[in-house]
């Protein structure tokens, strides 16, 4: 055999069925064998007795302000702070300035990852009114973004005729925010203006989230087109998605299930997001349809502003947070406490985003997959501090929180980018691969699916 071998030995793995302790080899940036004898010879072996071995996280949300807002992020920032939290593949947003709506600023987005990024990486082209030639040509996106209600940014699509024709005249897999413009616009007048933080999630309410949802999805089965719900915030969504058919997939963010309106009053505009916080039954509600199998994918909305725009007035405040560095490990902290198991977070974090998006390679502990891989260490607890974030806005809305379980080695491609709280200099990721013909989430080995 040829080409440069690791062996990660005795790690509790979790393979796409199990969690077992075994040995993993690694050739070049493939995955050749589990259960690898132990002295297999290799150029590198990592003793990980102790520790737990997943496949790394496959982030499809996030936000890294490049080009135009660099000071709250880059893609570099943002790929050091995915490497330091276990993230090993992200696909970003295209509300960037200027936004990514067309071949030129990709195809840019896709030459600085290539660069400076860390971590593999995919960039989604963004839905207007009037550019369908070009969401047609977007061949290597991995998807197309339709902001239906709008958020940070001007990207807003929320006419009838032309969600239509892009659900009608593409056919790359679409993803959208679900907010109901109208009903924003409607309660925004409605509640005049002295608002504070609390009006966030009146504005931003129940019936906004269903409205957009509801609506999005109806597209997606009656244009029999593959559909991904962003951040679902409500427990009022969950029937809407769940039992969709095979076209649509659906994923909830770490705020939406850790945080509530409960939290205004201790965090303020630091909880600040869209989809907004809503109530604690609606964050129970949500985590139970996850573990019900009724969700399928957990992903971070990563989306960085300084503390000091945070902290402007509502609702001069912008409205989004960073997460991908604590994202991992507020999910390991749940199945120290008993909440879910390894293997649910390998799935959601890892096997069903690389599936809802057709990544080649991503997602799983198996032969022939990427070794894109993240050693969790379950037993370590560790305090959440604005001053030890990677990310470039320097805070977390977690801070001063405990968690137990994080993780300490994160590889992509086979190469070691992060370990001991460092950064491995030299390491890049790669540009995601996606196969849609695949079939998507609900595609089975025999190839039935959409
Ligand atoms: O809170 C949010 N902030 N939600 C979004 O959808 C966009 C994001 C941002 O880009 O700031």
């Amino acid at each position: 055999m040829n080409g440069r071998r690791l062996l990660i030995r005795d790690a509790d793995v979790a393979l796409p069925n199990q969690v077992c302790k075994t040995n993993i080899l690694v050739q070049d940036n493939r995955i050749v064998a589990v259960d690898a004898a132990r002295d297999q010879p290799a150029d590198e072996v990592i003793e990980a007795r102790g520790l737990t071995l997943l496949p790394g996280v496959v982030d499809d949300q996030v936000h890294f302000r490049e080009p135009g807002m660099t000071h709250k992020e880059d893609i570099e920032s943002g790929s050091i702070a995915c490497a330091a939290g276990g993230v090993t593949t992200f696909l970003e947003m295209p509300n960037t300035k200027p936004p990514a709506i067309s071949a030129q600023p990709l195809a840019w987005k896709y030459a600085r990852g290539a660069s400076v990024s860390r971590v593999n990486f995919g960039f989604y082209i963004g839905a207007t009114d009037s550019n369908v030639d070009e969401l047609q040509a977007a061949k290597h996106a991995p998807g197309i973004k339709i902001f239906i209600g709008s958020s940070t940014g001007d990207l807003l699509v929320d006419e009838q005729d032309a969600l239509e024709r892009i659900f009608a005249e593409t056919t790359l897999p679409i993803c959208a925010h679900c907010e109901d413009e109208t009903t924003v616009r409607a309660n925004r007048a409605a509640l005049g203006e002295s608002l504070t933080i609390h009006d966030h999630s009146r504005i931003r309410d129940v019936q906004a989230a269903v409205i957009a949802t509801t609506r999005s999805v109806d597209l997606a089965q009656r244009h029999q087109h593959r559909f991904h719900v962003l951040h679902l915030s409500t427990a009022a969504e969950i029937p809407i998605v769940q039992d969709a058919g095979p076209y649509v997939t659906a994923e909830v963010c770490p705020h939406h299930l850790f945080f509530s309106t409960d939290d205004y009053e201790r965090l303020g505009s630091l909880v600040q997001m869209n989809p907004s916080l809503k109530s604690s039954d609606d964050a129970r509600q949500l985590w139970d349809a996850l573990t019900a199998d009724k969700i399928q994918v957990i992903a971070t909305d990563h989306a960085p502003h300084t503390l000091e725009e945070k902290q402007a007035d509502y609702p001069k405040s912008p409205s989004g947070l960073p997460a991908v560095e604590n994202s991992l490990a507020l999910l390991l902290d749940r199945v120290n406490q008993g909440r879910c198991t390894l293997s649910q977070i390998a799935s959601w974090m890892s096997d069903a985003p690389a599936r809802v998006w057709g990544l080649v390679g991503k997602g799983r502990i198996e032969v022939g997959y990427d070794a894109d891989l993240v050693l969790v260490d379950m037993q370590l607890s560790k305090t959440i501090h604005n001053e030890r974030q990677w990310a470039r806005c320097g805070w977390s809305p977690w801070a001063g929180q405990t968690l137990q379980g994080w993780p300490v080695q994160t590889i992509v491609g086979g190469k070691t980018v992060f370990r001991e709280e460092s950064l491995v200099e030299d390491v890049r990721g790669t540009a995601v691969v996606c196969d849609h013909a695949r079939g998507g989430y609900w595609a089975t080995p025999d190839g039935i699916g959409v």
